[in-house]
């Protein structure tokens, strides 16, 4: 049963999970599209550049150090007070644990100073949840996440209610296109890169393997694939004394067109098995490649269903998606105390299998 709530309500939303701090003010309103009234989010790329990689002690120094400015400066863009706040909303999880100590950390405190509720968000119920917010989808609907960090088939039922139908067992298709384009030599992010050196490509020229394609399910793999790109690269390097360009553009071609292919057929076998769905929905960086996006848009047009995917923005990490999130649940009646824990793992479908693959990002499940 749906607790009452005040209506509009309106949400503060912070968001530390892993590289970027974010906090966002959405307010939403019976009968009224909510609304995103600030959206904030301070990234911290160039601190982890040298690196290649997010270092969680680094990105916890720079959460603690930024989320109370970045939370000013959202109420201060929402032209609001702390007094206007019907809750704060924060990840509490799954993440790197210093940055959602940070986060969990400064909801306490704003909410303790401030007398109002709080709400802990899994930041993949976020990520899942985007779709109501931005295009008002109903319940259920399928969702694949796709970034740098996630990669998973999710069966959207209620604002706390997920089933999982499958993910991947080791690299997120956004690392792997990061880990590709670091063995060609060119810049990160590598999704972008890739995907430009791609279209001077011939999809066809080197036979890259389809990972786990031969096995039932909607589980997926892309470690295997980088690691075939690494031999053909090698192989192309010793015939002709380098890296040349039409090379470099036919190795891209080529593994895209596999990732392509592997998230199609796995988004039909997800739908197949998802039951009566109300769209397919997709989220995250990966989401904002053309060949990819092509191909799951056919899925979905084959299946019948509408497709969803919301504004990069708010695909990627932010803190307006914590903030509706926190809506999502206040609306159902939920409330956090103050012994809410910071969780490093935290699965949203607890009776689905735990995921093998952590991911350069962190444990994300
Ligand atoms: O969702 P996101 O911004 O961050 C998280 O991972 O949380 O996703 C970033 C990932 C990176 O790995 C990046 O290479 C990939 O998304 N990406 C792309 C494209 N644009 C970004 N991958 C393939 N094609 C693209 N056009
Ligand atoms: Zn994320």
């Amino acid at each position: 049963m749906q607790a009452a709530s005040p209506t509009p309500l309106t949400v503060l939303g912070l968001e530390s999970s892993c590289d970027d701090t974010g906090a966002a003010v959405v307010r939403w309103a019976e009968g009224a599209p909510p609304a995103i009234l600030s959206n904030v989010v301070a990234g911290q790329a160039d601190l982890h550049a040298a690196f290649g990689g997010v270092v969680p002690e680094i990105a916890a120094r720079a959460h603690a150090e930024k989320l109370d400015l970045v939370a000013e400066r959202a109420l201060f863009e929402a032209g609001l007070g702390l007094s206007d706040l019907d809750a704060v909303a924060v990840t509490a999880g799954p993440g790197l644990i210093g940055g959602v100590m940070a986060g969990v950390m400064c909801a306490k405190g704003i909410a303790l100073g401030a007398g109002l509720p709080l709400i802990g968000v899994n930041h993949l119920a976020g990520h899942a949840l985007t779709p109501r917010l931005t295009d008002g989808l109903t319940f259920p609907y399928l969702m694949l996440l796709v970034s740098g960090g996630h990669c998973q088939f999710l069966v959207v039922e209620g604002a706390e209610s997920f089933r999982r139908l499958g993910g991947t067992i080791d690299d997120a298709p956004g690392e792997a296109f990061d880990k590709v384009a670091r063995l060609l030599g060119l810049p990160q992010p590598g999704g972008p890169a890739v995907e430009r050196a791609a279209a001077q490509g011939d999809p066809a020229r080197f036979a890259f393997p389809r990972p786990l394609l031969d096995r039932p399910g909607c589980d997926l793999s892309f470690s295997g694939l980088k690691t075939a790109v690494l031999r053909a690269r090698d192989t192309a390097m010793a015939g002709a004394g380098g890296l040349r360009r039409q090379d470099r553009a036919d190795l891209c071609a080529g593994f895209q067109s596999a990732v392509a292919e592997v998230l199609a057929e796995k988004s039909r076998r997800a739908l197949a098995v998802a039951g009566d769905v109300a769209a397919f929905a997709v989220a995250g960086g990966v989401a904002a490649n053309g060949e990819i996006r092509t191909a799951l848009m056919q899925v979905a047009d084959e299946a019948g269903v509408p497709f969803t995917a919301p504004p990069l923005a708010l695909c990627t990490d932010n803190a307006a998606m914590i903030a509706w999130a926190g809506i999502e649940r206040l609306r159902l009646g939920a409330r956090d105390g103050f012994d809410l824990p910071a969780r490093p793992r935290w699965p949203l479908d607890s009776g689905a299998a735990p995921l093998v693959g952590g991911g350069r990002k962190g444990a994300k499940a």
